[in-house]
């Protein structure tokens, strides 16, 4: 599988990124291809100190698309609009959504848009016929990146494409140590995106470093 990465650069994209690359072909993406060849410096850097090989690359977020068979929207939800509309050739691909949007006020809370989710937002700003998934949004950067643990991760995947949403949950399975769940259609990924405030408040209210969830 060919991985693209939008906004790639960023702390998720890096961590998934170095995750996917020693099984997958992954380019990076940015605004500036400066940027995702020096990122993609770093992750190799990181990678080849580990002594793990990887096939990474990096690039202008366009060429991220048009390179890949699987895109991976990995900017803040502020940024979508208009990274969208910047954006073309979709058509054909499997889009993962990893995007919460939320706020920090007293405490952290979710805001999707009035389509219910950023996943269907994302899915309403595609052509007809994309295939839209949402992945990776319970997992914080911090975790895909610290290569000292072993990983014990639950993934949920939604989707209303099948194959879309079963190559999607291979792509999340071959990373060791992460576990995908199907969490059902699209419609089901506003009940994912919202954990992740309700993470950040728990540990921010028990005092707690790396709250994360599992299904059992
Ligand atoms: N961080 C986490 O732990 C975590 C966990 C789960 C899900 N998520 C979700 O993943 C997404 C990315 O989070 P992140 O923390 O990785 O974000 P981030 O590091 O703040 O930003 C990611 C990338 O977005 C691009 N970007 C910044 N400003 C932009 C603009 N005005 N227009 C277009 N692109 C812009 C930048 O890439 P270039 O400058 O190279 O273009 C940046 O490297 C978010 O939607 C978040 O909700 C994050």
């Amino acid at each position: 599988m060919k991985i693209g990465i939008v906004g790639g650069t960023g702390d998720i994209g890096e961590g998934i990124a170095m995750r996917l690359s020693p099984n997958h072909d992954v380019v990076i993406g940015s605004r500036e291809e400066d940027k995702a060849e020096s990122s993609c410096n770093a992750c190799i850097g990181v990678m080849s100190g580990l002594g793990i090989r990887c096939r990474l690359s990096g690039h202008s977020n366009q060429e991220a698309i048009d390179r890949s068979d699987i895109v991976i929207l990995a900017i803040p939800f502020r940024h979508l609009a208009p990274t969208m509309s910047s954006l073309s050739g979709f058509e054909g691909k499997i889009v993962v959504s990893p995007i919460n949007p939320m706020e920090k006020k007293e405490f952290f809370i979710y805001t999707p848009p009035a389509e219910g989710s950023a996943a269907l937002l994302v899915k309403k700003m595609l052509p007809e016929g994309t295939r839209v998934c949402s992945a990776f949004n319970t997992v914080a950067a911090n975790k895909w990146k610290a290569f000292s643990e072993a990983l014990d991760l639950a993934v949920p995947v939604c989707g209303d494409d099948a194959t879309a949403k079963s190559a999607v949950m291979q792509l999340v399975g071959s990373i060791p140590g992460v576990k995908p769940y199907d969490a059902g259609p699209l419609a089901v990924s506003s009940m994912v995106e919202c954990l992740t405030p309700l993470m950040l408040n728990i540990a921010r209210y028990n005092k707690m470093k790396d709250v994360g969830i599992q299904f059992r």
